[in-house]
């Protein structure tokens, strides 16, 4: 390492201290350069990590500015809808342990009264806007609802894994090439292992997505809540069930299988095709339209289209198709404490294939005392079949005995009183 001899031109302006060339290592600067007497001798390889650290700080000053500019532009190419979708809801921070904070998007849809709440767990690549007529329907049937988009999808933010393979890469893209020789010299070996470790947790792990929606949950101060999961949400929407199921009225199963999404994933996760595919918009809607729905409009499949044309937004979609948990056991998780009281419904399409209506059976079987409809949507029903999905979670959700809130302590009582007194009134 130190005979490596670099220009000196990046160091002026970003080195702070003046490396001094020692005696035992080659000189760094040249012996004209005068130096200051207050300060340390530095050898080249302290040079090196006082130039990284600097330029590492000053990329950390600057990436946020520079992808903030990034999602700025990209936020004024999307279509109005979309960015009047955006701005009815909100971004809610989530604290991960091992990961770096990440905003998860969230619209909450509140007719004036309401007693029940239904929140809406979309499923792969799928996100709050494609339930977008879904979310009015059910809020003009005076049930509030609030959908959230999957981390990495529609409007939220890509969790971050710090050291990460990801991590590193983006590291070493920022800091430059040396920083990662320096780093090897540092620790006397190249950090594979480490990276590894860190690379087989996944962000987007059913436990991983359980927590986020417990801290949406929380955050809104949602309640007891009646679960619709769509899709590949399954085992984290399950997940979180079982470990907050207090927080859970009933679930309905959309077209919901763990392992099983509709969403072409893979096709995204081809190097060139997947970017070729993203780019035009008549591939991408023959694609929607042979793996979601059938009927899905070309505007609808645009708005789809450009919320994975953000940065990282394929990325997002394959990091999260990679931690799906494919051995995920519907009836397992029916069985255990807490789950098996509450009450099911299954909607499932009959229109769709012949093996998709025998996960259907499949389902039914595993979840015997489930209210088992099918429907003449596709896949993504929320996008075809508006009308008869929310008559579907309206019955369901009104057959169920009334969601008595439990007043928080910082609310008094005379308040606690009007909203029960206001939920008699709220349906029908
Ligand atoms: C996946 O599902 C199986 C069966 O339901 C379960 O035992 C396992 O813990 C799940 N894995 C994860 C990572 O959630
Ligand atoms: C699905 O339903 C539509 C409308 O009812 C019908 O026209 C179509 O033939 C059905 N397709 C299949 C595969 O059953």
């Amino acid at each position: 390492m130190a005979d490596r001899s670099p220009s000196n031109s990046p160091s002026k302006g970003k080195a702070q201290p003046n490396p001094k060339p020692e005696s035992r290592e080659q000189p760094v600067l040249p012996p004209d350069r005068p130096s200051n007497p207050r300060r340390r001798p530095v050898g080249a390889l302290a040079f090196w990590t006082y130039l990284t650290i600097s330029v590492g700080l000053l990329s950390l000053l600057l990436s946020p500015l520079l992808s903030q500019r990034d999602q700025h532009s990209w936020f004024l190419s999307l279509p109005p809808d979309l960015r009047l979708h955006f701005s009815q809801g909100k971004l809610i921070k989530i604290h991960p342990s091992p990961q770096l904070p990440f905003r998860v998007f969230a619209i909450d849809s509140s007719p004036a009264e309401f007693s029940e709440t239904v929140l809406l767990l979309p499923g792969l690549a799928c996100n709050s806007f494609s339930f977008r007529h879904v979310l009015s329907a059910l809020r003009s049937c005076g049930l509030r609802t609030v959908a959230l988009d999957p981390p990495g999808s529609g409007f939220s933010e890509i969790p971050r894994v710090p050291g990460g393979l990801e991590d590193v890469f983006n590291q070493i893209r920022d800091k430059g090439i040396f920083w990662a020789f320096d780093q090897m010299v540092e620790t006397g070996h190249a950090p594979y292992e480490e990276i590894r470790a860190k690379e087989s947790f996944s962000p987007y792990g059913p436990a991983e997505i359980g927590h986020v929606i417990k801290e949406v949950v929380r955050e809104m101060n949602l309640g007891p809540v009646h679960l619709v999961i769509h899709d590949s949400m399954l085992a984290s929407g399950a997940n979180f069930a079982a470990s907050y199921p207090s927080l859970v009225r009933s679930v309905t199963l959309l077209d919901s299988a763990a392992g099983l999404p509709a969403f072409p994933y893979w096709a995204l996760g081809i190097p060139v095709a997947g970017r070729l595919i993203l780019k035009s918009p008549s591939m991408f809607f023959k694609l929607m339209r042979l793996c979601c729905s059938r009927s899905i409009d070309m505007p609808a499949v645009e708005s789809q289209r450009l919320l994975l044309l953000r940065k990282d937004g394929s990325r997002g979609v394959v990091g999260m198709a990679k931690a799906l948990n494919y051995s995920f056991d519907l009836r397992e998780w029916k069985e255990l404490d807490g789950v098996k009281e509450m009450p099911f419904q299954l909607l499932w399409s009959n229109n769709w294939s012949d093996r998709w209506i025998e996960e259907g059976r499949r389902a039914a079987f595993a979840v015997p005392e489930g209210k088992f409809s099918y429907h003449l949507g596709g896949r993504w029903s929320q996008e075809d079949n508006i009308k008869e999905i929310t008559e579907r979670i309206v019955e369901f959700v009104t057959s169920l005995p009334k969601t008595i809130r439990k007043v928080t302590k910082e609310s008094s009582e005379d308040l606690g009183e009007k909203a029960l007194e206001g939920n008699d009134h709220s349906l029908h």
